[in-house]
């Protein structure tokens, strides 16, 4: 069991086209990919096609109601497993807020007695960092960090390091990251000029594989289909199945 959390507290920067397609792509590979939706918005769950799934089907039954984490995956026609999200995600800050230990309570959900044993688990992270994704950074292994090309996001990556610094403290480990760049379009002088500050400030850590700017991308969730599915041809899958073989190849799943 591998886990990673895809994580950046800005939002738009491409968290939930990455769960999605990288999860598509270890699919096809026959890795037995699982999402857990963290994201009260519940988008990776709408683009897989998931709607109407009640509050404790969900992983705010877990959060909420301890309902076992293998209970609430669900297999998707491409070989996906989902633990769906729902706005009642929402209300898990309020209501286990000021619960002792309650950072670490998806990693003890994960490590008990799950029948996952080699599967990577993607948890597609809400852009804050609450409760939810605590207990995100403390359950992953490894986190993957999506960042577009804006000046903003790129600051961000400094604070995001330093929050990651610090929670490796009480964990007591160094949470390996990566960082690929998302909608990234080669005519547009700020993707360039982008690329070559994540290449200085973050160069051991960038991910050679860069994800083009694709309308398919932004099309496919509205089909409920992932890129794959969608346009299997389009500059977005070559991509993601790119990103998937270099995290593969690196280690990144194991
Ligand atoms: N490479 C891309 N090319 C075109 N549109 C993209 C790309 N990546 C993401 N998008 C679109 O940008 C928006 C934000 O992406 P999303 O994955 O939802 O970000 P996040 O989960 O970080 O908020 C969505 O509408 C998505 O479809
Ligand atoms: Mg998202």
């Amino acid at each position: 069991m591998a886990v990673i959390a895809v994580f950046n507290q800005k939002g738009g920067v491409g968290k939930t086209t990455t769960t999605l397609n990288v999860a598509a792509s270890l699919a096809m590979l026959e890795r037995n990919p699982v999402i857990i939706d963290l994201d009260p918005q519940a988008h990776v769950t709408l683009a897989l096609g998931v709607k109407g799934v009640p509050t404790e089907a969900c992983a705010s039954g877990f959060f909420r109601s301890d309902i076992p984490l293998d209970r609430l995956a669900r297999r998707i026609g491409s070989g996906i497993r989902l633990i769906p999200g729902h706005p009642d995600l929402s209300k898990v800050d309020v209501l286990l807020g000021n619960t002792p230990g309650v950072a670490g309570k998806l990693r003890k959900g994960l490590e008990s007695g799950l029948a996952w044993d080699d599967a990577p688990i993607l948890l597609d992270c809400a852009p804050a960092l609450g409760v939810l994704s605590l207990n995100a950074l403390f359950a992953a292994d490894r986190v993957l960090i999506p960042v577009t090309s804006d000046y903003l996001t790129i600051q961000g990556l400094n604070r995001l390091d330093v929050a990651l610094r610090v929670l490796e403290q009480p964990l007591k480990r160094r949470i390996e990251r990566r960082v690929v760049l998302t909608r990234y379009d080669e005519s547009k002088p700020q993707c360039r000029d982008a690329l070559a500050t994540l290449k200085q400030r973050y160069g051991g850590i960038l991910c050679d594989t860069k994800i083009a700017e694709d309308p398919a991308l932004a099309e496919s969730p509205a089909h409920g289909m992932d890129i794959f599915a969608y346009a299997a041809d389009s500059p977005g899958a070559r991509d993601y199945r790119h990103l998937t073989m270099e995290l593969l190849s690196k280690g990144f799943f194991q």
